[in-house]
């Protein structure tokens, strides 16, 4: 069974929910999902072992979190090139995380991305559970 990791940066929680959801449509696509906090993160072997990674964080002062820029230089290290990507993150008004966690993993890891960056200002209203399920479905079905 194809096997996905899902990694989020959080500080108030509205990213890990999504980040659950998007495991769950992961799940519904018949892959497996594994749903991590970035802090448990810690070598390069962590990080080994999947065929597809999707990388979240919240955005604040209009940037990704520090652990999420951490991680993607460890990231460098581990093959990802031709995975299956994706990235996401809650955010307020301005949302710029997702959307750099792309760029990274798109221009530098060389990763397969199998959808837009995924920017929800709630996991559970105004569609959020939908479209963070249908991200991840979308992502399990590309493996
Ligand atoms: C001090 C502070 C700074 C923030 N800066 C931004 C920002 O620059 N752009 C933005 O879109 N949202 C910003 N936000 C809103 C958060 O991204 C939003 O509350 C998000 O849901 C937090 O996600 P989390 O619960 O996963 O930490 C900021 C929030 C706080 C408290």
């Amino acid at each position: 069974m194809a096997k996905v990791l899902v990694v989020y940066a959080t500080r108030g929680g509205e990213t890990k929910a999504i980040a659950a959801l998007i495991a769950e449509g992961i799940r519904f696509a018949g892959a497996e999902a594994k749903c991590i906090n970035i802090m448990d993160i810690k070598k390069e072997a962590d990080l080994e072992g999947y065929d597809g990674y999707v990388f979240g964080s919240a955005t604040y002062h209009g940037e990704m979190m520090q652990p999420m820029k951490t991680m993607l230089f460890l990231a460098e290290k581990v093959k990802l090139e031709g995975k299956a990507g994706g990235s996401f993150g809650a955010f307020g008004w301005s949302g710029e995380a997702p959307g750099r966690i792309y760029d990274t993993m798109k221009n530098i890891f060389r990763m397969n991305m199998a959808n837009d960056p995924l920017m929800l200002k709630s996991a559970s209203l105004g569609g959020g559970i939908k479209m963070a399920q249908d991200y991840g479905r979308k992502i399990g079905e590309k493996l």
